[in-house]
């Protein structure tokens, strides 16, 4: 028998042994497979060991036609496999990486982009800014005078780490984005215009509309020339690009250590547009940010750069924008994680 015969009559067994195709095999039968035909004594390890006595010119043909061979039997066991290992249970796993990009950013997030990118369009510069902050940026720089009762208002965790001795103070989590106005002061010179997002937290009681951890926007300008007709300008534009509707506000006198005059902003309820509802308590306003005229105690420190210089700044809570703008009625919502919930964003 010539090996051409040989070739031939391999390649019709392996054409038989194979006739299930590819799903039709248990891991056993395929391992067997592959020991008949590809392994040490194998069917075609025989044709390999007659090499030596053939021609050259043969030896290339028998080279060409057992390659072929092989390469084809070892696909047909590798697809093989891969079906038999599907059927064993792991369809789906999830934690394998994926190059198709699945889920969506968190609606916090967007609204959070939302609000940046309505103060960047009027001129605001983004920064960020440490959680782990200092006493002194936190409440001293912003003429929050730490043993004055107002500081309850600003209840905070402390971290109990030794701090350097710099006159900065403890080491704390930020109460509010505020501190960055120290910060920034500090490294630039007016004219200047920031926004600064990020988290913040305070020692509350978890409920419907409080949280250890939430998120503001803090915004502030400073110029010798800022006045507070800008400061209603530049509101009531965000208002109405955020909230998409021609909403009215309003400035109520309010007190803040960091700013004179002070002010909370309220937007006219956005269910009655006014007239008065369940959800603005037949106000028909509602509470939506803190802002103000810098104190000038705040630039006190400063220096030179800062003599003469005003200012104005504004501080919002983006989960509490988030739930007005869709009806979100719990900010515990938020940090569930219910699939539910965040699909609907
Ligand atoms: N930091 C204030 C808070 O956390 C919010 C705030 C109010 C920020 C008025 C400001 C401001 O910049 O002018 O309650």
């Amino acid at each position: 028998m010539s090996w051409q015969d040989d070739i031939e009559k391999i390649k019709e067994e392996f054409a038989r042994a194979s006739k299930k195709g590819p799903d039709g095999f248990s891991k056993q039968e395929i391992e067997s497979l592959r020991v008949s035909f590809l392994g040490k004594k194998g069917k075609l390890r025989a044709l390999y060991s007659i090499m030596g006595r053939l021609s050259v010119e043969e030896k290339k043909q028998l080279g060409k036609e057992l390659n072929a061979l092989k390469s084809g039997v070892e696909s047909f066991i590798s697809q093989a496999l891969s079906r038999a290992s599907s059927k064993t249970g792991l369809k789906f796993d999830p934690t394998l990486p994926s190059d198709v990009l699945s889920g969506r950013r968190h609606i916090l997030s967007r609204v959070q982009d939302r609000i940046v990118s309505i103060f960047e369009s009027m001129g605001f510069a983004l920064f960020y800014g440490p959680e782990i902050e200092r006493e002194y940026n936190n409440f001293t720089g912003l003429n929050i005078d730490i043993s004055h009762p107002s500081r309850d208002a600003f209840d905070t965790f402390y971290i109990d780490m030794d701090s350097p001795d710099d006159g900065l103070g403890k080491y704390l989590l930020r109460s509010h984005t505020s501190p960055m106005q120290v910060r920034i002061m500090k490294e630039f010179s007016p004219p200047l215009a920031a926004i600064v997002p990020g988290r913040v937290y305070r020692p509350d009681a978890v409920d419907a509309s409080h949280s250890f951890m939430f998120h503001q926007i803090e915004g502030f300008y400073v110029d010798k020339k800022a006045r507070f007709g800008q400061l209603k300008g530049v509101l009531l534009e965000f208002a109405r690009r955020f909230f998409e509707k021609d909403v009215a506000i309003r400035f109520r006198p309010h007190y803040f250590p960091f700013t004179e005059p002070s002010s909370e902003v309220d937007i006219s309820c956005l269910l009655c547009g006014g007239k008065g509802c369940s959800a603005c308590k037949q106000s028909g306003w509602i509470e939506v940010l803190g802002c103000g005229m810098i104190h000038p105690n705040v630039f006190k420190p400063l220096g030179e750069a800062y003599e003469g210089v005003r200012g104005f700044a504004f501080g919002m809570g983006v989960e509490r924008l988030c739930m007005l703008k869709y009806g979100i009625p719990d900010i515990r919502l938020f940090y569930n994680n219910e699939i539910g919930f965040l699909n609907q964003f």
